[in-house]
């Protein structure tokens, strides 16, 4: 009998070996082969409809994959601060489930303040593992729009007013994202700088401003970054909707960039099956629906790229050249994320991105003022705390538009403050003002109820009542997710604070001396009570861990480093854009005749003193700067020139500084900004400890883009190197010559 069971092992074995021989693996299955080979055999494979409903989504944020072939579908997911919880097929609102609760991280404003490339590395690669635990192939961000004017709903979710910070800030995000196997999806290409009227505005600039402020970030997002998608806006250019248009795509994303990616319309962008097909649009999805309408059926067979597109080839009125280049890019995507099958898991809700959350949220806090060094707060000498003002507790995770969340949890500010200051000292807390009661967005809900019965006086009254005899006052307001606040879909009406905080704001400052107030935002706000209140925190919405984050600054556990990534003007008037842009355009036409102006280049421009400029951030510590030095007198265009400067930390306790460097043009053919940011480094350093730090550029850092020969040009002559602890306090300069 042994006999017999080892002869019939011996046949199957070698039977299953000879089968193996015969099977191959096909070439696209085979990852010991290049993805252009897999990429052309997969596509040989396909058939037409096949390609056709790889194109346009098949639901709310999925396109079809080849089932036949075992190529996936393609799973989109909101948002740049977190992963959307799963939504019905065909609805926006959510699908209810139970375990798609995601860490909601800050908001990207905030990640700019750190002005740590580390800090968007560690965010890229932490959301990165949320959408790979949520088995997505894309992450909907991040989003790099220029900080063009301070009424724009959606700049919370951006990285600021300068195409170099952004430029530097982007890429670290892209490269942790994709390190899951994840796509990211840089958005909104391009010049979709407001919300009013996004899908319908054609924005006129001119090439120098378009190619030196509103591209850059884009462009090192493809070139440096990497990015495997990137999402057209809504908004038209040169009369052609950026969804599909051959300028924007064709001829600078590929083209000049050599964009090998995916292109994705924003959801409703696309508008034309013709343009589609021929300006560069590789993935259609929400059409008819602004990206903000309630459930509206889309009919994905109607689609511009699905039956209209099989019509038009079927009928050879085109042929299916243009149809293999998008299903080319889509299947790339395919074998670098669906069928890598080297990506890792991924993970959700993790102590490590809690900790990750926290430590980039602390680091883009900003200290805008501190007289008489109030803060921080010593708690073992403080026995009450006055928290008052409504973004003390209200959620800031739901709402806002796409970026909203189904958080797993979030800590408020007063939650924050009660857990760190224990027994020790009584916080107690007051209203102040009633905002934003509602708490809902997509089907998701706060759970709080915010309902308020007392009237505006009352509560004002009841404010100074608490305010009198604390230590303490911690007014925390700002704005929120609610329409015409910090959210998509509208602008802001004003610079203005809402719901009459300024006069709650100026009341209790006079009852208090000990006042801070902590600016809960986005976008800069107009501060006319500035020289009433001895300290300013700027907190962005800083998701999960956002009342952690804040507390730990305010008692001194962290020691605040954040920079503004966006000047706060003054007054709206003092805003290019606003003073000379047409904000927000007239019937369909935007044009920004501010140019490259903008933001602190304007301030220079016009001589306009900013109410906090640009780069602008205090520390519980003081930093000197020493004299700085050029390596060379003279560069050339090949060279390099590197600047060094000694920073010493000349206070009591340890703290973080980013050493701004502006590149200063002299004279030029063509007028130029005063100064422009081409370089910085964030240093760490002990008390007393002083380090040299030194910023290498190239010609890159002198060139202004020159219109009409439509490239780079850096000029000879007289450059000067500036340095700075913001845009506004030059500590040291140096000049050079450029031959
Ligand atoms: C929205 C937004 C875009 C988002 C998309 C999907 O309208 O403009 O940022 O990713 O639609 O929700």
């Amino acid at each position: 009998m042994n006999k017999l069971i080892k002869t019939l092992t011996m046949i199957l074995l070698l039977g299953s070996l000879t089968l193996n021989a015969q099977v191959k693996v096909p070439v696209y299955l085979d990852d010991t082969k290049s993805i252009q080979e897999r990429v052309e055999d997969a596509l040989s494979r396909m058939t037409v409809e096949e390609k056709v409903g790889m194109i346009h989504a098949q639901s709310k944020f999925s396109s079809a994959g080849v089932p036949r072939l075992g190529i996936p579908e393609i799973w989109m997911s909101d948002g740049p601060h977190g992963i959307r919880p799963e939504v019905l097929w065909d609805e926006w609102s959510q699908a209810g489930w139970t375990n798609d609760s995601c860490f909601a991280f800050p908001a990207l404003t905030c990640l700019a303040a750190s002005w740590n490339k580390d800090m968007s590395l560690l965010y890229g690669k932490s959301i990165g593992e949320e959408a790979r635990f949520r088995n997505k192939t894309v992450l909907l961000g991040p989003g790099v729009n220029i900080y063009r004017t301070p009424l724009n709903g959606r700049n919370f979710e951006y990285m600021g007013e300068d195409p170099y910070l952004s430029s530097k800030m982007v890429v670290p995000y892209i490269k942790g994202v994709q390190s899951n196997g994840v796509s990211t999806c840089v958005k909104h290409f391009a010049l979709n700088n407001q919300e009013v009227d996004r899908d319908k505005v054609n924005v006129n600039v001119d090439d120098r401003a378009l190619y030196e402020i509103y591209l850059p970030a884009f462009k090192a997002a493809v070139q440096e970054g990497g990015t495997w998608a990137i999402m057209g806006s809504y908004n038209l250019y040169k009369n052609e909707q950026c969804c599909h248009n051959q300028y924007l795509l064709n001829d600078i994303l590929r083209k000049e960039w050599g964009f090998e990616g995916v292109v994705v319309s924003d959801w409703g962008g696309a508008h034309n099956t013709l343009q589609s097909i021929t300006n560069g649009l590789d993935m259609e999805f929400g059409t008819w629906t602004p990206g903000m309408a309630w459930g509206k059926t889309n009919n994905y067979d109607n689609y511009f790229l699905a039956q209209p597109y099989l019509a038009m080839i079927k009928s050879s009125k085109v042929g299916t050249k243009e149809l293999d280049q998008k299903v080319r890019r889509i299947l790339r995507l395919e074998f670098l994320t669906n069928m890598n099958k080297n990506r890792p898991f991924g993970a959700m809700v993790s102590e490590d991105h809690i900790i990750a959350g926290r430590k980039i949220a602390s680091e883009g806090i900003v200290l805008l003022q501190n007289k008489n060094n109030i803060l921080p707060i010593d708690l073992s000498k403080t026995k009450k705390i006055a928290v008052i003002g409504e973004n003390a507790v209200k959620m800031m995770t739901v709402g806002g538009g796409s970026s909203s969340l189904k958080a797993k949890y979030e800590v408020s500010l007063l939650d924050g403050l009660r857990k760190r200051a224990g027994a020790q000292t009584e916080i107690v807390f007051a209203r102040g003002y009633v905002g934003d009661v509602s708490g809902t967005a997509d089907g998701v809900t706060t759970g709080q109820n915010l309902k308020e019965t007392r009237s505006a006086d009352e509560l004002i009254a009841d404010a100074i009542n608490v305010a009198k005899s604390a230590d303490y006052v911690i007014f925390v307001g700002g704005l929120n997710k609610s329409e015409h606040q910090d959210s998509e879909g509208t602008d802001r009406l004003e610079l203005g604070l809402p719901y009459n905080q300024d006069k709650l704001i100026s009341e209790l400052a006079k009852v208090n001396k000990n006042f801070v107030a902590v600016n809960i935002s986005g976008n800069a706000v107009a501060m006319p009570w500035v020289n009433e209140v001895p300290a300013i925190v700027q907190a962005w919405f800083l998701g999960s861990e956002a009342g952690n984050a804040i507390a730990a600054v305010l008692v001194g556990d962290v020691n605040p480093s954040g920079k503004l990534p966006f000047t706060f003007p003054v007054k709206l008037e003092d805003n290019g854009a606003i003073a000379m842009g047409e904000y927000p355009g007239s019937k369909g036409q935007l044009t920004y005749n501010e140019g490259i102006f903008v933001g602190y280049r304007w301030n220079d421009k016009q001589n306009i003193k900013p109410l906090f400029s640009f780069g602008h951030g205090l520390s519980y510590t003081t930093f000197e700067y020493g004299k700085v030095t050029a390596d060379k007198k003279e560069m050339t265009e090949a060279d390099k020139m590197t600047f060094t400067v000694s920073v010493k930390n000349t206070g009591t306790r340890e703290g973080s500084e980013v050493v701004q460097l502006y590149i200063s043009d002299l004279k030029s053919t063509l007028p130029r900004p005063l100064k422009e940011l081409k370089g910085f480094e964030k240093i760490s350093l002990k008390a007393d400890e002083e380090k040299a730090v030194s910023i290498t550029v190239d010609k890159a850092a002198l060139s202004f883009f020159d219109a009409d020969k439509h490239s780079w040009v850096a000029e000879s002559g007289e450059f000067e190197a500036l340095i700075g602890a913001s845009s506004a306090d030059i500590r040291t300069k140096v000049g050079f010559i450029l031959k």
